[in-house]
């Protein structure tokens, strides 16, 4: 197989512009610049197939299904149960009956632990997982296993990201695994799992096997009845379909024999007072009126998968994946993270030399119309093994070029560079305050720091201040601007103060906060923190300029959500931004309140 700059050649050409063509988000922009989308791993885009099939089913098919004696919902559920033979024959099920329709990878695992966990699982039993799971192959186990006495085991990875294969053996023999729970290809490092032996091992050992399939059906063909899997799970939106779908796969004998999840309309064949009985499969598990639109729309992102055959598809991934690492491996100071001998299109990574948080990473990229993961991708657990807070993320799907990876690269390399001359400055002002600070320990450095002072007389002036200016500076990227230059005038905090004591915790990047009452004064708090993302430092001086300096008693009075929905803070932020900024607005309260003297 020889490549070529786009695509692979050869008897397996892939023709990657022809396919890009089909994707219409790919030709928009983002902050004017063409749109370089390589997030696939939490939700690919889709091609106009599928969008027209969702909105035609609005247009020509739309009724409730199962139920109507009339034409148009025979149609609509003629639509529905086409799709359950497509997906079986996509995933080679013996039969559509044993493939459930769900809202997602996270319902269907949530469903089989409701089900055939609270079904076969009793106290002295084991549920094992590794450590490389999604939370969402994490916790319905841990609920599960809470509820009904069992204990949840965890195979450990390796430096590469791989699974610990002996130990999994191990695990295996003692007998008491009951339930294997593994993802066939980890979103966090890419690692694709020998899924085939290690079901192989738990059948070996009486365990059924679960596989989180979220991160494999849109890059390989999938054989549940090859694999021998007992479960399979998957979500539409990560194989070029709609959000809010998924699948259940089980094996019609443990489907039979397991109780529904949720009770309620077309999962029933009979009710009275007295006594339900259930539907067969797969209506028992369908409980409700489904997602219709979005079942239709799976079809035609199966069809397109079919057509475009995976076995090309990831062919020209694996060779866009091998190019990427090089290219990516290019940018100074960069360290990627997971390096399994296989693994699909995924390429974590930090920036380590000089640090510049994942979280910069994200947005600096973003602003040369790059989109990549930053966080900890739902994987604590990984990102607690390689003892890091979070990575940034390049995830590859087969409509992604050499020419997005090298705009990635120069993007980041322009984040390098930029963070070279940051550390510069840095390490001048680290001398300097480790100059005028020599022999002191922390107390006394914290006696002789100079603390943000008052912006304002008051909270509420500080407060209309700000809302003054944000007004004044209109759109969000005047505003956002403004908040990075705040983050950039920040008074240092010695590093000898960034201790566990002084940590905020809820933030996913590393932010530190000392806070005191000011000294001559009955109950002034003022504060100093500090974060390694720039972002968070902005917000750590919109905090300042409202809070340090200011009577502990107004600090607790004021409304503070209000005065983040006036500046916009509530819309413009992300969900794990706004978690740490109130982790920050936490501790700055229980400080105001140890100050006042009154319950935070
Ligand atoms: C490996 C893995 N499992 C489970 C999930 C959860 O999928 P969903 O959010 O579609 O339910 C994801 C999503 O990123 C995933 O990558």
């Amino acid at each position: 197989m020889t490549t070529t700059s786009e695509h692979v050649t050869g008897a397996d050409a892939f023709d990657v512009q022809k396919v890009r063509s089909d994707f219409p988000l790919l030709a928009t922009k983002a902050h004017g610049k063409p749109i370089i989308y390589l997030d696939n791993g939490a939700t690919t885009q889709k091609p106009r197939c599928v969008i027209d099939a969702a909105s035609g089913y609005y247009e020509k098919l739309n009724a409730n299904i199962h139920r109507g004696v009339y034409q148009l919902s025979e149609l609509a559920t003629a639509a529905y149960e086409h799709t359950r033979a497509k997906v079986a024959k996509f995933i080679n099920a013996a039969e559509p009956a044993e493939c459930i329709f769900v809202r997602g990878t996270t319902e269907g695992i949530n469903l089989i632990a409701n089900t055939y966990g609270r079904q076969h699982l009793t106290s002295g039993d084991e549920v094992l997982i590794s450590e490389l799971e999604h939370h969402s192959n994490i916790v319905p186990w841990q609920m599960i296993c809470a509820a009904t006495g069992a204990t949840l085991k965890v195979v450990p990875i390796n430096e590469a990201g791989e699974i610990d294969f002996d130990a999994y053996e191990r695990f295996l023999k003692t007998g008491r695994v009951k339930i294997v729970a593994i993802n066939h290809v980890s979103n966090s490092l890419g690692t694709v799992n020998p899924i085939e032996k290690m079901i192989m091992l738990a059948h070996r050992a009486g365990a059924v096997f679960v596989v989180d399939g979220a991160q494999w059906v849109a890059h390989g063909p999938t054989d549940v009845r090859a694999l021998d899997a007992d479960f399979y799970v998957f979500s539409g939106h990560k194989m070029m379909g709609p959000t809010g779908v998924g699948v259940m796969y089980g094996k019609r004998a443990l489907l039979d024999k397991m109780p529904p999840w949720q009770g309620g309309g077309d999962m029933i064949a009979s009710v009275t007072f007295a006594r339900t009985e259930y539907a067969e499969i797969p209506n028992k598990f369908e409980a409700g009126t489904p997602n219709i639109e979005g079942v239709v729309a799976l079809a035609a992102a199966i069809d397109y998968l079919t057509a475009i055959d995976l076995r090309k598809s990831a062919a020209y991934e694996a060779d866009l994946l091998a190019y990427a690492t090089k290219r990516v491996s290019e940018v100074p100071g960069l360290k990627i993270i997971g390096t399994a001998k296989q693994k699909a299109g995924v390429i974590s990574f930090v920036m380590t030399d000089p640090v510049v948080s994942s979280l910069d990473v994200g947005r600096k990229l973003d602003r040369d119309g790059v989109c990549v993961r930053t966080g900890h991708h739902c994987c604590q657990p990984v990102m607690d093994h390689f003892k890091i807070g979070s990575t940034a993320r390049i995830s590859i799907a087969f409509y992604n070029t050499r020419h997005d990876i090298d705009v990635a690269v120069e993007s980041l390399k322009k984040v390098a560079a930029s963070a070279v001359t940051r550390a510069r400055t840095e390490v001048h002002d680290a001398r300097n305050a480790a100059a005028a600070t020599a022999g002191s320990d922390a107390l006394a450095i914290l006696e002789n720091l100079r603390f943000a002072p008052a912006s304002a007389a008051s909270v509420r002036k500080a407060a209309d201040e700000m809302i003054e200016t944000f007004d004044f500076l209109g759109d969000w990227e005047n505003r956002d601007q403004f908040i990075l230059d705040l983050g950039s005038k920040l008074l240092p905090l010695p590093t000898v103060l960034k201790t566990e004591a002084t940590r905020v915790h809820g933030c996913q990047s590393i932010v530190h906060l000392v806070a005191r009452k000011k000294p001559q004064t009955e109950d002034v708090l003022e504060f100093l923190a500090d974060s390694d993302a720039h972002i968070v430092r902005g917000l750590i001086g919109v905090l300042q300029k409202l809070y340090s300096g200011q009577k502990a008693r107004d600090i607790l009075a004021f409304d503070i959500t209000g005065f983040i929905e006036k500046l916009g803070l509530d819309k413009h932020l992300s969900m794990t931004r706004r978690n740490g900024l109130a982790g920050m607005i936490q501790k700055i309260r229980e400080q105001a309140a140890l100050i006042a003297g009154v319950k935070p």
